[in-house]
């Protein structure tokens, strides 16, 4: 169902120290801090459970529970890398109580019927090529009147990727399976979802992805190639460069993502 390995991180160490250069201690995905609270805008998680699912090196894990008060947040992620980095992150911020990581191999999610009031992602479903089988199994561990709230990185449409998509997605050489809105919405509303929105975030980004490749050509080149080195700064800046082609035109979309299971309070 998932291509991911787990015996072979996409997302290793050196991943993660480049990363944290760009987009923040332990954040694997662009937008800081402001961006989760924009995927979670209007949602209390005061006193709830909570899945972050994909959850990396756990810097947004650990922002949640700084800063939303859910009573428990489960970080889970396919990568031994990342979560061993997110534990570590978790202990020397004094989280270990109410924050927990769990790593899995790809499939059927770890967890238990009805375990969660609200599953969060940020950028990780892009991993998953079957998002019918991935909602599936979110509205699972969801609790009736359970919510989900995502961002992830979806194509504009449901053709063939143009070629600068096809360069893309080659010059990041992740195990990307990219899907439109209206897929995601489908399979969202197949899964029992409702209430299932989707909100384009490309015009967002494509401004802060030029000020990223800005920021790695310029002031924080030097600690970026301190971090993991030039090769591998360079090749990023490929990607980045890549990158850009595909958000100006609309085809890359970062896109945010909310649907609700049906049902009882989710207290
Ligand atoms: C772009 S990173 C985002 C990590 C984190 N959410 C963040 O924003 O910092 C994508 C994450 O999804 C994870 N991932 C890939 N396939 C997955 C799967 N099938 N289930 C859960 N997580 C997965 C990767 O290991 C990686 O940590």
């Amino acid at each position: 169902m998932i291509e991911t390995s787990a015996k072979e991180p996409e997302y290793d160490d050196a991943a993660i120290r480049f990363l944290a250069v760009l987009w923040g201690e332990g954040y694997l995905s662009p937008g800081g801090p402001e961006e989760v609270d924009r995927v979670l805008a209007g949602i209390d998680l005061s006193g709830k459970t909570v899945l972050d699912l994909g959850c990396g090196a756990g810097g947004i894990t650990l922002h949640i529970a700084r800063t939303h008060h859910p009573v428990e947040i489960t970080g889970f992620d396919v990568e031994l890398p990342v979560i061993e980095a997110a534990r570590r992150a978790a202990d020397a911020a004094c989280f270990s109580d109410r924050v927990s990581f769990i790593q899995a191999v790809p499939g059927k999610l770890p967890f238990a019927d009805g375990s969660f009031d609200i599953v969060f992602s940020k950028d990780a479903l892009v991993h998953v090529a079957d998002k019918e089988a991935i909602f599936r199994d979110i509205f699972r561990v969801l609790k009736p009147g359970g919510v989900f709230a995502a961002s992830d990185w979806l194509i504009g449409h449901d053709g063939e990727p143009s070629a600068e998509m096809r360069d893309y997605l080659a010059a990041e050489g992740l195990s990307f399976g990219m899907a439109s809105a209206a897929r995601y919405l489908s399979a969202m509303r197949a899964a029992g979802l409702v209430n299932a929105k989707a909100e384009s975030r490309n015009v967002w980004y494509r401004d802060v992805a030029r000020q990223e490749l800005a920021r790695l050509q310029g002031p924080l080149h030097a600690a970026a190639v301190a971090a993991v080195g030039e090769p591998y700064i360079e090749k990023n800046i490929r990607t980045w460069t890549a990158m850009q082609k595909v958000l100006d035109t609309g085809e890359h979309c970062p896109t945010h993502l909310r649907g609700e299971k049906p049902g009882g309070s989710a207290s």
